[in-house]
């Protein structure tokens, strides 16, 4: 099995990648980050996915896996929450496989980061339900059941007080609005009792940058199940994508 694939973490904000060790589930490179291409439109987002494998990769021989902040189904954008609405029923697959010159794997971007904690993180070997919860633009979730996955679970927008809760929850939500994190804290908690309430979960696991600074919010929340930090942090995505694009291309060979 081939050690070394590409992940690349399409967010809403910025385009982050590495190489990745799939064995271990690490990073194999310094890690790039960019800005993501105003209005993030799909030529933009491709091409500057193109330049990142170029750099990462120069034979350009190894799988590449993209998460991005959509439904994605049969390699298809089926959502577009913090990019361009054009990406909305778009063959993603199509449009990356066709720029980078080879076959890619497209996912969602929780899902990536739920599959990294899942095989290399604070989920690993964790039976029964699962829940992925990355706190960045938006709100993203991944659902796991004995650690198989539940793809484009979208439980970032469920309704509550009739307002699609990640406007209000996401980490952005807190900055954006200069709250406190105590104050951050009480829509977190809100946020997180309606999930369990619905879902009863056995873990929850949260994600995203601000997870680094896990202990200034999570120990505020009164939860039932218990919650815990991301280990792979805002690296989970691409760690996620790679592992599940070499696990494709090896089921090729
Ligand atoms: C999108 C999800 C995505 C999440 C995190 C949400 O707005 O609907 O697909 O996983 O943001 O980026």
């Amino acid at each position: 099995m081939r050690r070394k694939a590409i992940g690349i973490d399409i967010g809403g904000t910025g385009i982050k990648a590495a190489l990745v060790d799939t064995k271990k589930g690490t990073l194999a490179s310094d890690r790039i980050r960019i800005e993501t291409p105003e209005g993030g439109e799909p030529e933009a987002i491709a091409e500057a996915c193109t330049r990142i494998a170029e750099q990462l990769d120069e034979k350009g021989n190894r799988a590449i896996g993209i998460c991005f902040p959509a439904v994605v189904k049969h390699g298809h954008t089926q959502s577009a929450a913090n990019v361009s609405k054009r990406w909305i029923g778009l063959d993603a697959h199509e449009l990356f496989s066709h720029s980078l010159k080879r076959q890619v794997h497209v996912l969602n971007d929780a899902d990536a980061a739920g599959v990294a904690e899942l095989n290399f993180g604070a989920g690993e070997g964790q039976d029964g339900l699962v829940i992925m919860a990355t706190l960045g633009t938006g709100i993203g979730t991944a659902l796991f059941y004995d650690g198989k996955l539940i793809p484009n679970a979208e439980l970032g927008h469920l309704q509550i007080d009739g307002v699609d809760y990640e406007t209000r929850a996401a980490y952005s939500a807190m900055e954006r609005e200069n709250l406190s994190f105590e104050d951050w804290a009480k829509r977190l908690q809100t946020y997180f009792s309606h999930l369990e309430n619905l879902l009863v979960p056995d873990l929850i696991i949260v994600g995203g940058g601000i997870s680094k600074q896990s202990e200034k919010f999570l120990p505020l929340l009164s939860l039932k199940t218990p919650i815990i930090p991301a280990q792979t942090k805002n690296s989970a995505g691409i760690i996620g994508a790679a592992y599940l694009a070499n696990k494709a291309l090896e089921r090729k060979r």
